[in-house]
């Protein structure tokens, strides 16, 4: 679901031209949608609402304050995985007491940040943190409220890069050693043991690992839950979006395995949701790509088309450091002409201009004819598309919009020359 259309041709979002906007702004330029933000959050609640859900969107999908403020205002909680986070949360407006923190590795000054500023709880990852937790705690004379984030050991079905609930991945404490976990945090002072949590990984379109986690995670929430007095499930976030509609051969093979329909934030609580009913506790959910992932575009201008005997190269002023996905996870994203482009579909590699041969955003990929000066939009670049961006190869960062019916405001301005060197000597 989003609201990047063509009228007459030319690519919308909402009701504007994002060919406007790339005049008015200059590319690489992202464009998101605040109406497809709200609309994503308001799926997850409406689906949800039968167990009370705490919506803790995931910081690290999208971090432009605008797009948090937007959440906020929905009454979105965040989902935070450092201290930078939870600085970026707090100044869009957010309730630190609708904010969980995550991380294997959150350093002592992150965590007597997120007590001060009374956090709805920190989801702990191993046995020192939690010994790290409950000292801070002390010193502080407060009571951490706390969950620890269980491993499943569940196959997402995910990219690996992006799989995150097995005995292979850092995260979280193994399944079977949970009881006797919970037996021995209770007995530290400082520490409140608030629910219990778990993240199986991120573009998951198959609800089968997601009930499979929860019906090897349920018999033990409950036991959690009579014998510690649990107050939450979290279920993390994870939920997939759609990249390829088409499905083209053009996109990666495990992408191409997907064959099931895709989940949406209605099919995924129909399959989940009753499992947990009989638990009879709220759920707290971390979506990010599910939310943002298809509210955002990333626009870029053609500098050169570069043909060679086996080769049409189409060279952009967008790159790996603008969209890291592609180079990373040999992500898909569907590239557009602004406006439309006729003529016969040539196979293109579509590149930017790092000096690697991984920033290649796609191969042989058919497109229509583009030449120097055409504009395209890599749609659904919504989510860890600019969170992920950098300054290699000293490229200042690109800017971002948010589109609102009528109102566009800049979310965060290019970066100029002198930011690329403040801060050095
Ligand atoms: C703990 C945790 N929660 C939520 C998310 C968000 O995942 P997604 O964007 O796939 O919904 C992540 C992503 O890495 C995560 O690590």
């Amino acid at each position: 679901m989003h609201h990047f259309h063509r009228k007459n041709g030319a690519l919308c979002c909402e009701d504007m031209p994002l060919s406007a906007l790339a005049a008015q702004y200059g590319t690489p330029l992202y464009v998101y949608s605040a109406r497809t933000l709200r609309e994503c959050y308001r799926q997850f609640a409406a689906s949800w609402s039968a167990l009370d859900p705490l919506i803790c969107f995931a910081v690290k999908a999208n971090s432009n304050l605008s797009v948090l403020r937007t959440l906020a205002k929905e009454g979105a909680g965040f989902d935070i995985v450092s201290g930078g986070e939870l600085f970026r949360a707090l100044r869009a407006g957010a309730r630190a007491d609708r904010c969980v923190f995550a991380g294997v590795g959150k350093t002592d000054a992150e965590i007597e940040f997120a007590l001060r500023e009374g956090i709805f709880a920190l989801h702990a990852e191993s046995w020192p943190e939690l010994e790290q937790i409950n000292r801070l705690a002390l010193r502080l004379k407060t009571i951490a409220p706390v969950a620890v984030r269980v491993n499943p050991n569940v196959d997402a079905g995910t990219h690996r890069k992006i799989t995150t609930g097995t005995y292979e991945n850092k995260f979280g404490i193994p399944f079977e050693d949970l009881p006797a976990f919970y037996d021995r945090a209770a007995r530290l002072a400082g520490l409140r043991l608030r629910g219990v949590q778990m993240h199986i990984g991120s573009q998951i379109t198959s609800a089968r690992p997601f009930r499979a986690a929860v019906k090897k995670m349920l018999p033990l929430a409950l036991l959690l839950k009579a014998r510690h007095g649990i107050e939450y499930f979290g279920l993390g976030g994870g939920l997939g979006i759609v990249y390829d509609p088409a499905l083209e051969s053009g996109s990666p093979a495990w992408w191409r395995r997907q064959k099931h329909p895709p989940l949406t934030p209605a099919t995924y609580a129909a399959a989940v949701l009753p499992l947990l009913r009989s638990l009879g506790l709220p759920v707290v959910l971390e979506p990010g790509r599910g939310i943002c992932g298809n509210a955002g575009v990333l626009l870029a201008s053609v500098v050169n088309v570069k043909k060679t005997a086996r080769k049409n190269f189409v060279i952009l002023d967008a790159a790996m450091n603008d969209l890291i996905r592609p180079a990373f996870y040999d992500a898909y994203h569907q590239i557009e002409p602004l406006t439309v482009r006729r003529g016969k579909l040539i196979r293109s590699d579509v590149v930017g201009p790092i000096c690697e041969s991984g920033d290649t955003f796609c191969q042989a990929r058919p497109l229509p004819p583009l030449s120097a000066g055409d504009r395209v939009a890599f749609l659904s670049a919504g989510a860890y598309g600019f969170t992920m961006s950098s300054n290699y190869n000293s490229r200042p960062r690109a800017a971002e919009i948010l589109v609102d019916g009528q109102q566009v405001s800049v979310a965060r301005k290019r970066e100029t020359l002198a930011d690329l060197i403040r801060g050095e000597q």
